[in-house]
């Protein structure tokens, strides 16, 4: 199975899915989670991304979340987003999951994206509050103060993202669940460990769809997909778009 292969298995899908991770943000400087790059102050995601982390400690989580807000602030969309973005726009039966919460996604223009994990521009109030109990963009860099406050009570704000031992909002998840009836699924720069994110190429497969990941190196998905095109995201989907393109 080569290239050619694959473009024109997108030639000639109607639906085609993409499942996008933090290795389609890493050419526009963006860590991801578990590459050489992953640790911040030689913490591992998996120790700071949790409530239990928050409950213990809301400053250190806080100075994290404000250190990759700084840095993907001062980042833009690389080719990888902004082909996924134009595909979003322009391909009929096209759909993009993302499990990354940098807002890069929809910077390079994605018009309908859906977002597993939530985003890193939003807040809401630790304590469910009334009024602090559902997610609102909050963009402000700095933040005033660490851990910020929540306007309606006055306790502390958490970061509008999906932690470890949470559950994700039912109807992304049901969103993302019909999304892997499709023709081509394409899963793009994750490592595929973390579920339920990890399980929608096994459900693509299962429902007949032509599968595809395109990631720098090994993962828990790629002896399961149809083909494995190892390379860098923005390259990759950059050849594959050369040709599809010109027949969409
Ligand atoms: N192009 C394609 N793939 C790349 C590139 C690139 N330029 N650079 C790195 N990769 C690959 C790595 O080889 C790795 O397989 O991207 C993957 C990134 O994996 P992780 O760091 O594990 O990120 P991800 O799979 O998105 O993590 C899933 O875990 O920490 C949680 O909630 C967080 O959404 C995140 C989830």
């Amino acid at each position: 199975m080569t290239l050619d292969d694959v473009r024109q298995r997108l030639r000639d899908a109607r639906r085609v899915t993409a499942l996008t991770g933090a290795g389609v943000s890493a050419a526009s400087g963006i860590p991801t989670f578990r590459g050489a790059d992953g640790l911040w102050r030689n913490f591992r995601a998996e120790t700071l991304a949790t409530p239990g982390a928050f409950a213990k400690d809301p400053r250190l989580v806080w100075e994290w979340y404000e250190w990759r807000r700084q840095l993907i602030a001062a980042a833009k969309p690389n080719p990888a987003h902004e082909l996924l973005a134009r595909w979003t726009r322009e391909r009929a039966g096209f759909t993009l999951i993302t499990q990354n919460v940098d807002g890069l996604h929809e910077r390079a223009g994605a018009d309908r994206l859906v977002r597993l994990h939530g985003s890193i521009w939003h807040v809401r109030c630790w304590n469910r509050c009334g009024a602090g109990d559902r997610d609102w963009r909050d963009d402000r860099l700095p933040l005033p103060s660490l851990p910020p406050p929540c306007p309606h009570c006055g306790g502390l704000l958490r970061p509008g993202v999906v932690w470890f031992g949470e559950s994700l909002d039912p109807d992304v998840v049901s969103a993302a669940t019909a999304a892997t009836a499709c023709d081509v699924f394409l899963t793009i720069g994750t490592s595929a460990v973390v579920y339920p994110a990890a399980g929608l190429v096994h459900e693509a497969k299962r429902r007949g769809a032509f599968t595809v990941e395109i990631n720098t190196e090994t993962t828990e998905a790629s002896s399961a997909v149809d083909v494995a095109l190892r390379g860098k995201a923005e390259e990759v989907l950059a050849q594959l778009a050369r040709s599809a393109d010109s027949e969409v």
